[in-house]
């Protein structure tokens, strides 16, 4: 499939995150850059895999600015002023994130959660409201509208938090773990989620973490291994990219799940078990 790459939309270097003295990733480089599809609205979707412990959620607080590099920068295309290529320091609030608990308020209902979510927006209160009702039924949360937190399953709260999100953040979303937990209809939801997202604009870019190999691998254009390195025979205990597959390059993006893909899930599974 024919396809081609024009703007940066994310330009990590050198990046370490240590907490403490304890340096927890390490040597982070990668670039992201916007794609074009003739005849087709393409968002990028990177996953990011590794075993547990790995530095997922650590290189995403990163990615986000929720916390600081000890080394290196993150930088994101300022688009939210549809100022091509014009870098910026990422900082807290450019994007979106959906951690890997899906923290809600826990004093909001479903339906004030979102309106407070469309609080910068220039929209009349009436437009807010049919915007969250649509929202609401597409993502079957009718019934839910006016529960608290601690009255939602899972999947329910899981899906509010990414409403939220789509609903705050400009161009970039990060998800800690969308599938976990997960029922199959609901996997299904986050799915077209994902879609919805990256063919609604060429910047949008969705950026998960998974356990869930299959689903990197059937959903991503782009997948980074985090693991530890093995340097000179050593293995060292902070995460890194230790693989990075180009699924577009590969001519295996944007296409169904075949025999070529679970090819590309043995690789993963095999880099990620010796690292
Ligand atoms: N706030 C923190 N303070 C100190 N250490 C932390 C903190 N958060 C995470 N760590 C440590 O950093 C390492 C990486 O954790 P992180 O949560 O980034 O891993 P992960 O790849 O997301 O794991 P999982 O797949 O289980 O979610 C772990 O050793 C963890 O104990
Ligand atoms: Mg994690």
């Amino acid at each position: 499939m024919d396809y081609s790459t024009e703007s940066t939309l994310l330009y990590v270097e050198n990046l370490s995150v240590a907490y403490g003295d304890k340096i927890v990733i390490k040597d982070i480089n990668f670039v992201e850059k916007d794609v074009i599809r003739e005849g087709d609205v393409t968002g990028q979707v990177i996953a990011v895999v590794g075993r547990s412990g790995r530095g997922k959620s650590t290189l995403f607080r990163a990615l986000t600015g929720l916390v600081k590099p000890t080394t290196g920068k993150v930088l994101i295309a300022d688009v939210a002023t549809e100022l091509e290529n014009d870098a910026k320091e990422v900082q807290e609030g450019d994007i979106g994130f959906v951690d890997q608990k899906y923290t809600l308020f826990r004093n909001k209902t479903v339906y004030q959660a979102l309106m407070f979510a469309l609080r910068n927006k220039e929209m009349t209160k009436e437009a807010k409201h049919t915007q969250i009702m649509q929202y609401l039924a597409d993502w079957g949360l009718e019934k839910a509208k006016d529960q608290y937190p601690n009255e939602l399953s899972g999947g329910q709260r899981q899906r509010t938090a990414i409403i939220e999100q789509i609903f705050c953040s400009g161009h970039y979303m990060v998800l800690d773990e969308p599938f976990s937990g997960l029922d199959v209809g609901n996997i299904q939801d986050v799915k077209n989620a994902f879609d919805l997202i990256t063919s609604s604009h060429e910047y949008n870019t969705v950026i998960y973490s998974t356990h869930d190999i299959e689903l990197a691998v059937e959903l991503a254009d782009s997948i980074y291994v985090i693991g530890y390195p093995t340097i000179d025979g050593k293995q060292h205990d902070y995460g890194t990219i230790v693989k990075h597959i180009d699924m577009k390059e590969l001519q295996l993006a944007w296409k169904d799940f075949g025999m070529d893909h679970i090819e590309v899930v043995k690789q993963i599974k095999a880099a990620m078990l010796s690292s």
